[in-house]
Parts: structure tokens; C-alpha cells; sequence
């Protein structure tokens, strides 16, 4: 199977689609303090989606081959979950990281990205794993151009991690988005420069490492969903939805209320109003 080239409407409709993702998150930031549970955080974005954006949440009822559907509309990881934390009864508490990861579907179209949150005073240790996370994730995007191949993304990624002394999960990917929420090439988040797919113009995909602060093993709750380190040790993941252009790229996720672009970035981002 081939990796969607998509057109000129299509991409002006992802553009679209993944401004409105990265609004969630956004919006969203200043509910997540200490005393909030994660199934209140689900609530508030499911409504800010579907009432305000009359955008659709991809993750409710999303049932990929083997999985049960997912109950809620967003994924909530804290601390040592990876990845796909259902929200629920959880009060989050001031220490605590969680990754939010917001998937809107609009005209058809899916827009998906997350962040780390720091819930009140976070240890030196958890915002390093966050930070270093952030920028695994901008030294991957930053590989990405027609001159580029998929092993030069997830080394740049794998190197970065590594160097910190974290490991990274091989079992999820970043994965090429459009009208399908996963759809090909599968992107890797380690691998050998100069290897796997290059990449061509009008691709769509996205960047979302999940990084260890200990050893890279994960393992599935009973609830069918989330993903745990295996050591309990922490972990962060970030995810931006990225087009290759001609050039370079175009980073479709971008909103006024994220973090600072590494300066190591040479590509010049225009951050939106
Ligand atoms: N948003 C996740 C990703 O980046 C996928 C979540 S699937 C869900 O690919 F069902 F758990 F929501
Ligand atoms: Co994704
Ligand atoms: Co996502």
C-alpha cells in the first residue's frame, strides 16, 4: 500500500483540521491544576469540541483491529502511562506530568497533537523528561524535507533521547493522518539515517515520541487501553502533525499557546495568532 499524496484542498482542509486540534490544547491548559480529575479534563475538551468547534473527537468510539472501542474523547497519560490513559476518577496532584493528547475530526479531516502538562510544582526530573521530550520530538520535525528518508527522522529522535540517558518505546509510532486517523507510513521513532521511506511532498504525518526516563519495555492495562512502563519509571511524549513541502516542512499543529520553538530549529516557524 502507498503513502497518501494528499492535493492542495486536502491539505488546506488539514490545515484546518490541526489548527483546531492544537486550539484544544489551548484551551485546556489552564484547567489542568491540582484537585482536577482527568475525566473532568475529557469533559471539558469533548465540550469545547463538539459545542464551540463542531468538530468531532476521533478517539470516542475509535476501535482499531484487536481494541475495544475507545470510551472517551481524549487521551490523559500521567506520570509512568505512555500512552492512550483513559480519563476517569483520577485527581491529578501537584508533581504529576500528563501528556493530553487531542484528535478533532473536521470536514472529514483529522487534525492530532499532544503536550505535556506540569501540574503544579513539578521535580527538576520530571520537566528535564518532558523538555528533553519536546525537543526529541522538534529535532525529528526538523529532519523532515524531500531530501529526507523515515530512518532520518527517528534517529535524530533516538540520538537526542539516548544522549539524556532515556530510552525510547518502539511498540507506537507516528503515523501519516488525513481522512483516516492512522493511516501509512508508519514513523518510527529510532532507526539508521539514510533508511526506510523518503519522504515526498504532500505527505501528512505526524511526530509523537513516547520517551522513558527509565527502560523502554511498556506493558497494557486490563482496561484494554492504556500503556504503562513496564519499571514504573516516567514517562512524556509530545506529537505535532507535520506536511513535507517542497522545501522542508510545515508544522499544521502550531497554536499561540505552545511551547517555545528549541532554538536549535533552524527552519523559521511562524508561530499563529
Ligand atoms: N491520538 C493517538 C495518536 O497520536 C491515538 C489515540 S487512539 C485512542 O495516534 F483511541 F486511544 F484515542
Ligand atoms: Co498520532
Ligand atoms: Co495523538
Amino acid at each position: 500500500m502507498a503513502v497518501h499524496i494528499k492535493t492542495p484542498e486536502e491539505i488546506a482542509s488539514m490545515r484546518v483540521a490541526c489548527r483546531l486540534g492544537a486550539d484544544v490544547l489551548d484551551f485546556i491548559a489552564p484547567y489542568v491544576k491540582p484537585g482536577v480529575t482527568t475525566g473532568e479534563i475529557d469533559r471539558i475538551c469533548h465540550d469545547f469540541m463538539v459545542d464551540v468547534q463542531k468538530t468531532i473527537p476521533a478517539p470516542l468510539n475509535y476501535a482499531p483491529p484487536g481494541y475495544k472501542p475507545y470510551p472517551k474523547s481524549i487521551c490523559t497519560s500521567v506520570n509512568h502511562q505512555v500512552c492512550h490513559g483513559v480519563p476517569g476518577d483520577r485527581v491529578l496532584r501537584s508533581g504529576d506530568i500528563v501528556n493530553l493528547d487531542i484528535t478533532v475530526i473536521k470536514d472529514g479531516f483529522h487534525g492530532d497533537t499532544s503536550r505535556m502538562f506540569l501540574v503544579g510544582e513539578a521535580s527538576i526530573q520530571a520537566k528535564r523528561l518532558c523538555e528533553v521530550t519536546h525537543e526529541c520530538m522538534w529535532r525529528g520535525i526538523d529532519q523532515v524535507s524531500p531530501r529526507a528518508t523515515l530512518g532520518d527522522i527517528g534517529a535524530a529522535v533516538q540520538a537526542h533521547a539516548e544522549s539524556h540517558g532515556y530510552s525510547i518505546v518502539r511498540e507506537f509510532c507516528g503515523h501519516g493522518v488525513g481522512r483516516k486517523f492512522h493511516e501509512e507510513p508508519q514513523v518510527l521513532h529510532y532507526g539508521r539515517p539514510g533508511t526506510g521511506l523518503r519522504l515526498t511532498p504532500g505527505m501528512i504525518f505526524t511526530i509523537e515520541p513516547m520517551v522513558n526516563a527509565g527502560k523502554a519495555a511498556i506493558r497494557e492495562l486490563a482496561d484494554g487501553w492504556t500503556i504503562v512502563t513496564k519499571d514504573h519509571s516516567l514517562s512524556a511524549q509530545w506529537e505535532h502533525t507535520v506536511l513535507v513541502t517542497e522545501s522542508g516542512y510545515e508544522v499544521l499543529t502550531l497554536s499561540p499557546g505552545m511551547p517555545p520553538v528549541p532554538a536549535f530549529v533552524k527552519n523559521s516557524i511562524a508561530v499563529p495568532a
